[in-house]
């Protein structure tokens, strides 16, 4: 039997979105499986590693332990919308110079909590980044290089960013 569907309408990256999901998916599924931005990256899916963290209403979260529904409402950001005018944002930018981006797995959710912590915290000292950045595992680069890309961007915080548009509306996408 088919799961039910719930109604949703959230803004993604500046850009609304409306559709359904079943009452158990979550906000990464969703974003991945249905509004086709794949940027966010599942790790462990319990909330552990800290790889498909999004900033939801301004504050980061995993968004495997996020269900859809609960975001209904919601401004969602994903790495995706960081990029302005085809260009990396400037944490994007730093994490490029500084080489804090190895394999890369770990980097779109390390991004949005960092990206979080400038703009709520513009002078984070290394002890608040490491705090922000607590729950992103990062298995390639040891943390010092992506410690450096964020303290680079801390005397001019990245302002909040704008939109990449959704290029589906609830149509289903397979996973990279
Ligand atoms: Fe969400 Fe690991 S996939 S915290
Ligand atoms: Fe590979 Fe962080 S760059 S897990």
């Amino acid at each position: 039997m088919r799961e039910k569907e719930l109604p949703i309408k959230l803004v993604v990256n500046g850009v609304p979105w409306e559709g359904t999901a079943p009452a158990e998916m979550t906000l990464l599924r969703l974003l991945r499986e249905r509004i086709a931005l794949t940027g966010t990256k599942e790790g462990c899916g319990i909330g552990e590693c800290g790889a498909c963290t999004v900033i939801v209403d301004g504050r980061p979260v995993p968004s495997c332990l996020m269900l859809a529904v609960e975001a209904d409402g919601c401004q969602v950001r994903t790495v995706e919308g960081e990029v302005r005018d085809g260009e990396l944002s400037p944490l994007q930018q730093a994490f490029v110079e500084h080489h804090a981006v190895q394999c890369g797995y770990c980097t779109p959710g390390m991004l949005m909590s960092a990206q979080a912590l400038l703009e709520r915290n513009p002078h984070p000292s290394d002890e608040e980044i490491l705090e922000a950045i607590a729950g992103n595992l990062c298995r390639c680069t040891g943390y010092a290089a992506i410690v450096a890309a964020i303290r680079a961007c801390a005397d001019g915080a990245p302002p909040p960013t704008g939109a990449q548009r959704p290029e589906t509306n609830g149509e289903e996408v397979s996973r990279d």
